[in-house]
């Protein structure tokens, strides 16, 4: 695959990296095709049991690549609806994965990056993070992200967010519950490897289990998610080892 993603295995562990760093590592078409391959191939991978997530230069992802806007106009409808498609497999894919996915966000992550990055499972942020949705500033709207954002921070702050088009600190995510960890820039990949590993020493299947079931219950009535709750009590006697 392309080199716009770079792809590394440490132990159990699967780093991916966007790696456009003269254009921060905003999401063009192709990157975004390339991620979402990287992203389906590592949840095939037996080898693997935790992706992190990351992008080369001083920034995560500047989101959309505004370049791009030009030719997505009303008179070009195929490529406009399939960019809403790619879009939205981009941020559908994370609670897809039966894999944990965590970000580690160095920089801007704006709009899309944003998205991308309270996508993943966890979270960890370099002191400089900044994370904004400044969709409305370019007299557009976070059409796909909202609804994921919504999901992670309250309404309140929710709507500041996509209404001012403001960025907030990572400290300021930390405080919403957005982000897992902030940590001294060069400290980064360090703490979110650590974390990583953590996870990878746990037994594969319990952990596939655990995310496929957190997702599933997330959105789901309690009566809903107490039963799928029940089916995998019952399922994961099949891989309990005493
Ligand atoms: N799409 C395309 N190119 C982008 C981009 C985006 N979303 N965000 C940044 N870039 C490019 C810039 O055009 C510039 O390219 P150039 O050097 O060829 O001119 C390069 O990345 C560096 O960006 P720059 O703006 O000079 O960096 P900065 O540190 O001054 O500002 C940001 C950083 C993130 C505040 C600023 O780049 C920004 O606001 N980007 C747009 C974010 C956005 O609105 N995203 C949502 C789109 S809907």
């Amino acid at each position: 695959m392309s080199e716009i993603v770079l792809s590394e295995s440490r132990g159990r562990v699967r780093v991916l990296t966007l790696n456009r760093p003269d254009k921060l590592n905003a999401l063009d078409t192709e990157l975004t095709e390339v991620l979402v391959a990287w992203l389906e191939e590592a949840d095939r991978d037996d080898a693997v049991s935790v992706v992190v997530l990351t992008g080369a230069g001083r920034a995560f992802c500047a989101g959309a690549d505004i370049d791009e806007f030009q030719d997505l106009t009303p008179d070009h409808a195929k490529r406009v609806e399939h960019r809403a498609q790619l879009t939205m497999r981009s941020h559908l894919v994370f609670s897809k994965m039966k894999k944990p996915v965590i970000a580690a966000v160095r920089g801007a992550a704006m709009g899309g990056g944003a998205g991308l990055a309270l996508a993943c499972d966890l979270v960890v942020a370099s002191e400089n993070a900044k994370f904004g949705y400044p969709e409305i500033k370019h007299g557009i709207l976070p059409a796909i992200v909202i609804t994921n954002l919504t999901r992670q921070v309250g309404r309140k702050a929710a709507f500041e967010l996509v209404s001012t088009g403001e960025p907030m600190s990572a400290a300021r995510a930390l405080v919403l519950g957005a982000i897992n960890r902030v940590v001294p820039d060069e400290r980064l990949m360090d703490e979110a490897m650590a974390l990583a590993q953590t996870l990878a020493g746990h037994s594969p299947e319990a952990l596939f289990a655990i995310k496929q079931l957190f997702h599933k219950v997330a959105d789901l009535p309690l009566a809903d998610g107490l039963e799928e709750g029940r089916k995998a009590n019952v399922a994961m006697r099949g891989f309990f080892k005493a």
